[in-house]
């Protein structure tokens, strides 16, 4: 640390020591920790900076400056769902969610990684807690509970923001039950979030005067709550945890993530009654001997040191603060970053430790399966004896799920932080493994299957694969197919590519269809909806009138949408992409949702390929060409004559439809013929103009890159074609077309295409377009 920094530090020493000396417990346990350190340190060459760590802790033991043991914490919300689903509980730390926490191990598993710290989210105060604190304590593990939402409710509403109230009430049946052992604290108590990522919440990023108050006032209701009970002996620091986002709003630091919010929380302690607060307790004191600060965040420790710490450090020199949510998700070096950010906190005369985040994935929250170090899986039915069961009071009785490890890689996420946290290591016995059947049909779930190394596993998750793409696998899949996506690189994107080529050992479905997934939650699908309605590729006012209920209406859009995207894109289908929609969504094939107990007339299958709708191009060339129709192919290839200028004058021919259909067929030989003008059509001088089946805005993005290519300047549009976005399209399109026309030899199929959005069209055909003449600019085929 710089010596400025020790300078204040020693300076607001005084107050600190005080609080430590009365900390016998947290002595012991720091100078044992720092002698498991020094071993372990020893063995593990990869963590150079070791010989710094040991220093920097003598140091500080000699001095009166002595750093509280690092925190090493781990962020615990161990919802039971085991699949996308909406949570009926949030309390995982009350007496009655003792089989999860105690009975499946939890917190011996967080201790046996090392960690020293459990972090909690929001609790609900009429609940008990005395039980979880004692177990952590008996485990040296300690404990930063949090504030539910529900205080602020109130005040959030008709409150004015005016939280003093809800939170005091909150924190007085907290302390009554299990926070105080007798008029002191429960010595587990490390901190406690008086609010989570409150920025976000009260009311919101734009609004710091609201929030501050809003946070200010809580944190006056919790100290005249602890002054009420007459609260004995140490007390817990309190702290606000604050998301990383830039405060834009906020009077200082608005270039700066999380900082703008912190600078404010200071201010309006020290300053309450500019924030419309009239505290009862001395905050300035309070602010001085027992704040510690803390933030959330998902970014590597380099960013964490360079965005945010460096200044951090100089803006609030005597105030603490700790990381409550940390992991840099999907970082293929996560162990190096977690030993980074503990070396950071380390040499930080400020950085108390981190949290990392999380212990499990949760399926209640959607966008959370990217950062647990488990996942919660259901039992089967037959081992269901096996399993705990817990019971809250708004639920009936569930099967505790187990715990299966996430894979990062050739390692778990589990191994990882214990190397980082030097634990013990966590007995895998009482795991179980990821089970095929029951992984989320997802990246995530592959990830698992490539982590697990079982060829029988893989297999049975690419059937379901399968299933999920609208085919179905008659027998198995075979097993040098599982065993090419087994290897570490393998990418989810690549099996999905492979399965919509349709590979014989599976049978494919063409009626199947992207419908609403009857296991999602209804406030999902109406979410999903109106965000699918908002894309435009559906017409959402057009739905049948028979498909009023919820979920037909879904299925009817989702269907729709799904088909018009096919269509407006030059690429295979992606079900899983386009048709999943964070699980309100799924592609059923016929078999199955006709069997369902849906409207049937409200499932839009996504049929046979169109050949009136797909592009002009390789890959609408291929789908054509593989439903070995020879309608289709005429219609396709009548369509790819009108795009190179001409028009048909006599029928295409059989023989030719015969010859473009055979195993020799390809765009590249139709586009020759086509080139070579054959006596069946007829070209005069044609133009590039927007195609009108295309969307409005496709039209315009589309101008948007043709202006950028530097082969026409876009300045030169005559103001008569500004008008509409058709008319400065064609005149961009057909400008562009010439003038690279002149320069080399061009294909319309390929230089007048635009992914779908404009045709080379003979007059006949743009004539139908009614676009204003002026704005069509024609070149010689020849
Ligand atoms: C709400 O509180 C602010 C101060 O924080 C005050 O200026 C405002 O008048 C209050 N509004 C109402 C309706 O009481
Ligand atoms: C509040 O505490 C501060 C710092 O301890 C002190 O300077 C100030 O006088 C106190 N204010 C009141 C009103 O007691
Ligand atoms: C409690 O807060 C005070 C004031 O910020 C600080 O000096 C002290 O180190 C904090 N204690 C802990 C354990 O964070
Ligand atoms: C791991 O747990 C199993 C079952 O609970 C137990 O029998 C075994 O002794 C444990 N192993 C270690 C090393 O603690
Ligand atoms: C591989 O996975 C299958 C299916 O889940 C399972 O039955 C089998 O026991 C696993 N094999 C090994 C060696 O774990
Ligand atoms: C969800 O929507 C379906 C279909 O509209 C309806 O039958 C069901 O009762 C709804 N469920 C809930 C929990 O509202």
């Amino acid at each position: 640390m710089g010596t400025w920094a020790k300078a204040v530090l020693i300076t607001v020493l005084t107050v600190r020591v005080s609080a430590l000396t009365e900390d016998c417990p947290e002595k012991g346990l720091h100078l044992l920790q720092s002698k498991g350190r020094f071993i372990l340190a020893k063995d593990d060459t990869i963590d150079g900076e070791n010989g710094g760590d040991l220093t920097s802790d003598t140091e500080t033991r000699t001095g009166e400056t002595r750093k509280p043991e690092l925190m090493k914490g781990v962020s615990y919300g161990p919802s039971m769902s085991t699949s996308p689903s909406e949570a009926h509980h949030q309390d995982y730390f009350c007496d009655a969610a003792e089989p999860i926490w105690g009975g499946r191990g939890d917190l011996e598993i967080i201790a046996s990684l090392g960690a020293n710290v459990v972090r909690l989210y929001g609790n609900d105060p009429t609940l008990e807690h005395q039980k979880f604190l004692d177990h952590a304590q008996s485990l040296n593990l300690e404990v930063i509970p949090g504030m539910g939402d529900r205080a602020f409710q109130q005040c959030k509403g008709i409150g004015n923001f005016s939280c003093f109230q809800g939170a005091k009430e909150a924190y007085l049946q907290n302390l009554q039950k299990g926070f105080l052992v007798g008029k002191a604290y429960h010595p587990s108590i490390k901190y406690f979030i008086v609010v989570n990522e409150p920025e976000l919440k009260l009311p919101s990023l734009g609004e710091p005067k609201k929030f501050a108050k809003a946070i200010v006032s809580a944190i006056d209701g919790v100290l005249d709550a602890e002054e009420e009970l007459g609260v004995e002996g140490p007390k817990p620091n309190l702290t606000v945890t604050f998301s990383f986002a830039f405060c834009n709003q906020c009077d200082n630091f608005r270039d700066r993530p999380g900082l703008g919010q912190l600078w404010t929380l200071k201010d309006a302690l020290l300053n309450p009654e500019k924030y419309g607060v009239e505290p009862k307790r001395n905050l300035t004191a309070f602010f001085e001997t027992r704040f510690t600060f803390s933030f959330n965040s998902g970014n590597p420790s380099d960013e964490i040191q360079s965005l945010f710490l460096d200044h951090y450090e100089v803006a609030f020199p005597s105030t603490p603060i700790f990381v409550a949510e940390y992991h840099n998700p999907g970082n293929p070096h996560l162990k190096k970053d977690l030993k980074q950010i503990l070396r950071v906190a380390r040499h930080s005369s400020l950085l108390l430790g981190i949290s990392f985040f999380e212990f499990q994935n949760r399926y209640d929250q959607a966008g959370h399966l990217i950062w647990g170090m488990f996942d919660p899986q259901g039992h089967d039915e037959h081992d269901s004896a096996r399993s705990q069961v817990v019971k809250f009071k708004e639920t009936s009785e569930l099967h505790v799920p187990c715990l299966s490890p996430v894979f990062d890689h050739d390692t778990t996420i589990i191994e990882e932080l214990t190397k980082a946290y030097k634990g013990p290591g966590v007995n895998m016995s009482k795991l179980c493994l990821p089970d095929p059947d029951k992984v989320l049909v997802s990246k995530h779930g592959f990830l698992q299957m490539v982590g697990l190394k079982n060829v029988t596993a893989m297999q049975i998750f690419i059937k379901r694969v399968v299933t999920k793409l609208g085919g179905f696998v008659p027998y198995v899949v075979p097993a040098e197919i599982a065993e090419m996506f087994m290897n570490p690189f393998a990418r989810y994107r690549d099996l999905e590519a492979m399965l919509v080529s349709h590979p014989e050992w599976a049978r494919w479905d063409v009626f199947a269809s992207c419908m609403v997934d009857v296991e999602a939650t209804n406030s999902t699908v109406a979410g999903k909806l109106a965000y699918i309605c908002g894309l435009g590729y559906v017409d959402c006012s057009k739905v049948p009138e028979s498909c009023e209920d919820l979920w037909d209406t879904a299925s009817w859009v989702f269907g729709t949408h799904f088909r018009e995207v096919v269509y407006s894109q030059d690429f295979t289908p992606k079900p899983l992409q386009h048709c999943y929609l964070d699980g309100a969504a799924q592609f059923v094939r016929s078999s199955i949702w006709k069997k369902m107990p849906v409207k049937k007339d409200c499932i839009v299958p996504l049929g046979w390929t169109d050949p009136n709708k797909v592009h002009i191009s390789q890959h609408g060339f291929h789908l054509v060409w593989s439903n070995r129709d020879p309608v289709a192919m005429k219609v396709f290839i009548t369509r790819a004559l009108e795009h190179t200028g001409g028009k048909l004058e006599t029928n295409v021919p059989e023989s030719f439809v015969t010859e473009t259909l055979a195993l020799e067929g390809s765009f590249k030989m139709l586009q020759d013929t086509l080139a070579a003008h054959p006596p069946w059509g007829s070209w005069e001088t044609a133009a590039c103009v927007p195609d009108r089946e295309a969307k409005a805005r496709d039209v315009g993005a589309a101008i948007g890159l043709v202006c950028s290519k530097g082969i026409f300047d876009c300045g030169q549009i005559p103001a008569e074609c500004k008008g509409s976005v058709w008319d400065q399209a064609a005149y961009v399109f057909g400008s562009y077309y010439r003038n690279l026309k002149v320069r080399s030899s061009t294909s319309p199929l390929y230089d007048c295409a635009f992914d779908g959005r404009a045709v080379f069209a003979g007059p006949h055909l743009y004539k139908q377009f009614n676009y204003t003449p002026a704005c069509i600019v024609s070149v010689p085929d020849h």
